[in-house]
């Protein structure tokens, strides 16, 4: 039996919504938390699937969580008494490999099957290994099975093939607790990242952050327990942005924040979007007809990969022809297959439709997109393939008219909090039922 969701449309959106803990920080917090066997306190915490999957790999290793208070959870790793991540678990997102640092360095050995996650590209884990493998640990890989041995890790100085958000993460709790120095050159620097350096900091690690990207971590002996607050999702944030303005509605986001925004907020006012910077969130509405842009996706500060297909279905609704070129992940855009099925005009190509500096130039994965706009959707039968594909089938049926089943919620739950009853609250016609 599977949760659907049976939207009616087309509804504007209106009210206020409140933005919870990042998916992507509390994931790589808990880990960090198993650092030590110290009690760590972790606040403002999502109440997703992600969040179950993570607990569920940390309690399989030996980790003791307990919700303190509402969206309060409290670990403590007293011992591992695992050092296999269970299949079964690897399978449900891409945390296992993360496993490495607190297993070897608190027991010497990790066994990691292969990770899962969204489908929306290879996604390898070769700078993670390679990184460990520097560092003195031992891999051997059979049957997808990843065997990492290794006594005190040492530091080196590593410098990432291309700036990858976990692998920095990996990098970055692999030095803390390693003989010396380790430098992690060509760091990724998005706002989970460095608030997960806050972490560390808290904990008792030492890691310094130069100019070109580079951090600098000085190992420690052990670390001690910490307290932490996460930090807002900033991707669901824009994914509730772009719902305001395609549905023509207009939404106070509570926990917004301009900082984490950025990027996104330059590319929302080209679009012809408004939004109102307040102390404690953003309001995002529109007065005027929406205008086709080009957009990129890049590493940060640029404009994030999991902003762009909300995005996509905002820029259905401009007038003209809208470019999107997606460099961070070469199969991002098979939601569109979806989309056109509500009546979205979009094309697909191979070639690079932008001017920066793109990995997938010379392979034939469909990474960038011409939108032609505005066209009214319409309802349809609809499967997620991903999670941010997941709300972006969300938005068109909240857009389009008639009525939409989105099968394949699961996807959806892993990162998105009671989804349909914040939207429901904003005015939009969503039901959960069972199938
Ligand atoms: N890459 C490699 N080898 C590696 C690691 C990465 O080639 O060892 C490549 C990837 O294939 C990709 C690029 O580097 O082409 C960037 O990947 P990155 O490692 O930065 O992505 P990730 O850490 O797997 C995280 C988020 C994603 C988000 C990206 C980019 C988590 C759990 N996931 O993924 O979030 O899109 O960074 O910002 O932190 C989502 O929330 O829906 C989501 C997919």
């Amino acid at each position: 039996m599977m949760d659907i969701l049976r939207i009616s449309g087309p509804t504007p959106l209106h009210g206020e919504v409140q933005l919870p803990g990042a998916k992507n920080s509390i994931s790589k917090l808990l880990t960090a938390s198993m650092l030590t066997s110290a009690r760590c306190l972790f606040t403002n915490v999502p109440s997703i699937g992600d969040t179950q999957i993570t607990c569920e790999i940390c309690r399989s290793l030996g980790a003791s969580i307990q919700e303190s208070h509402p969206r309060s959870l409290s670990v403590q790793t007293t011992e591992i008494s695992n050092t296999k991540v269970p299949t079964v678990l690897a399978e449900k997102n891409r945390l296992s490999v993360m496993m490495l640092a607190p297993l070897l360095h608190r027991s010497g050995r990790a066994v990691i099957p292969a990770a899962g996650g969204d489908r929306i590209g290879v996604r390898p884990v070769d700078f993670h290994l390679s990184g460990y493998e520097q560092m003195g640990a031992k891999i051997t890989v059979k049957e997808g099975v990843y065997y990492a041995e290794a006594d005190r890790l040492r530091g080196v100085e590593f410098l990432l093939p291309y700036p990858s958000v976990t692998a920095t993460e990996n990098l970055l709790m692999a030095g803390v607790l390693a003989k010396e120095r380790t430098y992690i050159r060509n760091a990724a620097i998005e706002p989970e990242v460095l608030d997960f350096v806050l972490f560390l900091q808290k904990m008792g690690a030492i890691i310094d952050y130069q100019v070109d990207r580079t951090f600098v971590i000085e190992g420690v002996e052990t670390l001690t327990g910490a307290t932490h607050e996460v930090i807002p999702d900033r991707l669901v944030a824009a994914s509730f942005a772009v719902a305001a303005i395609a549905s023509g509605g207009d939404l106070f986001v509570h926990g917004a924040r301009q900082a984490d925004l950025f990027t996104f907020l330059n590319t929302l006012r080209r679009v012809g979007g408004r939004f109102d910077i307040e102390t404690d969130g953003i309001r995002f509405y529109r007065s005027n007809d929406l205008k086709s842009i080009a957009l990129e996706t890049i590493v940060h500060p640029g404009f994030v990969t999991d902003w762009h297909p909300p995005f996509a279905v905002l820029l259905t609704q401009a007038q003209g022809i809208s470019v999107i070129h997606e460099t961070v992940f070469e199969d991002r855009l098979t939601y569109v297959s979806e989309l056109k099925k509500m009546g979205a005009d979009i094309e697909v190509y191979d070639q690079c439709l932008g001017t920066g500096n793109c990995r997938f130039s010379t392979s034939d994965s469909h990474h960038s997109a011409l939108i032609k706009g505005p066209v009214q959707l319409h309802g349809a039968d609809i499967m997620v393939p991903d999670l941010r594909a997941g709300f972006t089938y969300l938005l068109a049926a909240i857009i389009a008219s008639g009525e939409t089943v989105i099968r394949g919620v699961e996807e959806l739950d892993r990162g998105y909090e009671a989804i349909d009853a914040s939207l429901r609250n904003a005015g939009a016609q969503i039901h959960r039922e069972i199938e």
